[in-house]
């Protein structure tokens, strides 16, 4: 198995390049199932989950491929049996978006119930109300949502008891071929959320309120194929903003999009880290103080600070100049870093839903595990602000979600490289 082994110590300068976004991309391979014709990604990130993803759509009769090294071409011409077995639905939970679609194209599907990070129980119960209100009827067998749509799916209204964005955007794939029109209430109003639905306006859908709490599809008979560029990677680029505020320095981010940044940016200012807005694709972070300030956070849905940022900003806080209270109101189970960073001499103590970090003046290196996506990414931070060596196992999950980290790190300055081990 891989390890990432990084000392510690450096400052990060230069600039950085920001990719699609993952979990946008995921969801807009699988609007791909609702055409015929072909759709084209261009801005696309490449990693293991969108790698996976190919895999799943590929099984499901579409033909993947990809161009020019940040494009993908799409083609669902004829799709084969709607069946998506468990494991190549297991390691990854969007890949249960792809029931929607195809129950839109095909009238029914097989798909397993999905696997993913291990944060907390993350059930589907949204999705799969959603669709029933559609009139989809499902059984759950052995593992597998079986699921049929008799009369075709209709037009529904859906209230969402809370926000989901994965519920929100597999109502959206299934309804806009519908017959009428659905109205989503409490959707969430995540920048990937607008994505699919002018990816989705560009296959020829009717979709207006995307990026609001209410969204309204005319549901439309046909879907033609597009050319979509994938929205920058909010969570890429904040951890970047992140890696520099807990290293110091002075870093452009490029290619992202700072205004789906709002929050971090004003926790950021709170912990006294310079962030200068250069552009609409570009923002400038410096980092003087050895030691940032210590401020609380609370994650939330969008436009709140982003879940997908909270192990990224503990790491950040584990050298503070004080305590900071961080609070998690997404997932129920998402500190798993904690003991991790405290491997590195961070003071850290987790009531339920709340951790406390008192900010030390040095972490030291040692050996840690990554255990989910965004929390290996957080130890990596934390290993690049602590003196001496680090050794990062079980990297498979940061590349799930971060192309050419070391690359990308290395680039700005910090000693980080990848060893392989078989
Ligand atoms: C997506 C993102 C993930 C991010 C999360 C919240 C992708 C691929 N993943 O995950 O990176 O952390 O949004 O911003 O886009 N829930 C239910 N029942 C459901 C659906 C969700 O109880 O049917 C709960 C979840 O367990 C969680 C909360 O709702 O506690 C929010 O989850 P949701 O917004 O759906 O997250 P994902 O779409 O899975």
């Amino acid at each position: 198995m891989d390890k990432i082994v990084i000392n510690g110590g450096n400052a990060l300068n230069g600039q950085v390049r920001i990719n699609g976004a993952k979990n946008s991309a995921l969801k807009l391979m699988a609007a791909a199932l609702l055409s015929d014709a072909p759709i084209t990604l261009t801005n696309m990130p490449d990693l293991a989950d969108t790698r996976f993803m190919a895999h799943l759509l590929a099984h499901l009769g579409v033909d993947v491929s990809r161009e020019n090294g940040t494009q993908m071409r799409l083609h669902a011409k004829a799709l084969a049996a709607p069946f998506a077995p468990y494991d190549l639905v297991r390691k990854m939970r969007a890949t249960f978006n792809v029931l929607g679609p195809l129950l839109a194209r095909q009238g029914h599907a097989r798909v397993s119930l999905p696997g993913g990070c291990a944060i907390g129980a993350r059930p589907v119960d949204l999705h799969l109300k959603a669709l029933e209100a559609m009139g989809v009827q499902i059984d759950l067998q052995e593992g597998y949502a079986v699921a049929n749509a008799p009369k075709g799916l209709q037009g529904a209204q859906i209230n969402f008891p809370f926000v989901s964005v994965g519920a929100t955007e597999h109502a959206l794939l299934a309804a806009v071929l519908a017959k009428g029109e659905t109205v989503l209430e409490n959707a969430a109003r995540e920048p990937e959320i607008t994505d699919l639905a002018n990816c989705l306006n560009a296959m020829g859908a009717k979709v207006t309120g995307a990026g609001s709490a209410t969204i309204t599809i005319k549901g439309v008979s046909s879907l033609a194929g597009a050319t979509h560029r994938v929205v920058p990677d909010r969570i890429e680029a904040g951890t970047y903003a992140l890696a520099v505020a807990a290293t110091g320095g002075d870093v452009l981010i490029e290619n992202c999009d700072p205004a789906h940044l709002g929050a971090l940016w004003d926790r950021m200012r709170a912990i006294d880290s310079g962030v200068e807005h250069v552009d609409a694709q570009t923002v400038r972070i410096i980092q003087k103080n050895d030691r940032c300030a210590a401020a609380d956070v609370e994650t939330q849905a969008y436009p709140g600070f982003p879940t997908d940022l909270q192990a990224q900003f503990m790491a950040v806080m584990c050298r503070a100049n004080g305590a900071s209270i961080i609070r998690e109101t997404i997932f129920e189970n998402r500190f798993m870093h904690a003991p991790e960073l405290s491997r590195l001499g961070a003071d850290i103590t987790v009531h339920g839903r709340e951790a406390i970090v008192r900010g030390m003046p040095t972490l030291h290196g040692a050996p840690i595990m990554a255990t989910d996506l965004r929390a290996s990414v957080s130890l990596v931070i934390a290993a690049l602000s602590a003196k001496g060596q680090s050794e990062v196992n079980r990297v498979y999950h940061l590349d799930r979600g971060f192309e050419g980290l070391e690359r990308k790190l290395s680039a700005l300055g910090a000693d980080i490289k990848r060893v392989r081990e078989t």
